[in-house]
């Protein structure tokens, strides 16, 4: 799978360790920075990653920050992207089961290496569920449109 991938200077090692890892894991990586650890603002990487997705550039987006908090937020804000933070495997996977979500995030202060990557395989190898829960994803972009 083609992987969009974001952060800014609090979640950038966390971002670069699993750019590696889905190299490894044979995906395709579309690294849209920050490179290094001056300091950024997280509402652009997170911006870049949702419209990569949205734009159908990627399949799914990985965005990291320091806390996960502000890239979702900022994700979230465009339009057809669907982004659950998730530090456990639950999460992750019941956003993909339930949410359809596309893109994930993760807090680089708040995750270690080996849980993050657990999140993050499973994010990518989990369906999404349909029936009951496709009419309400279909409410949520019912309201984006609206919007
Ligand atoms: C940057 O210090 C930090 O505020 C940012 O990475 C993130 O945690 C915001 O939500």
């Amino acid at each position: 799978m083609k992987i969009a991938c974001g952060a800014d200077h609090g979640g950038v090692d966390l971002k670069d360790q699993l750019v590696n890892y889905l190299k490894e894991e044979g995906h395709e990586v579309v690294d849209l920075g920050t490179h290094g650890h001056d300091s950024v603002d997280y509402p652009e990487f997170g911006q870049a990653v949702g419209e990569a997705v949205a734009k159908g550039q990627a399949d799914f987006g990985l965005c990291v920050c320091g806390s996960g908090i502000g890239i979702s937020i900022a994700a979230n804000k465009v339009k057809g992207v669907r982004c659950v933070r998730a530090h456990d495997p639950y999460s992750a996977e019941m956003g993909r089961r339930h949410n359809n979500c596309n893109v994930l995030a993760m807090g680089g202060r708040f995750i270690g290496l080996d849980m993050a990557k657990k999140c993050l395989k499973v994010f990518l190898e989990t369906d999404f569920e349909g029936g009951r829960h496709q009419r309400r994803v279909g409410q949520l972009e019912k309201e984006e449109q609206e919007n």
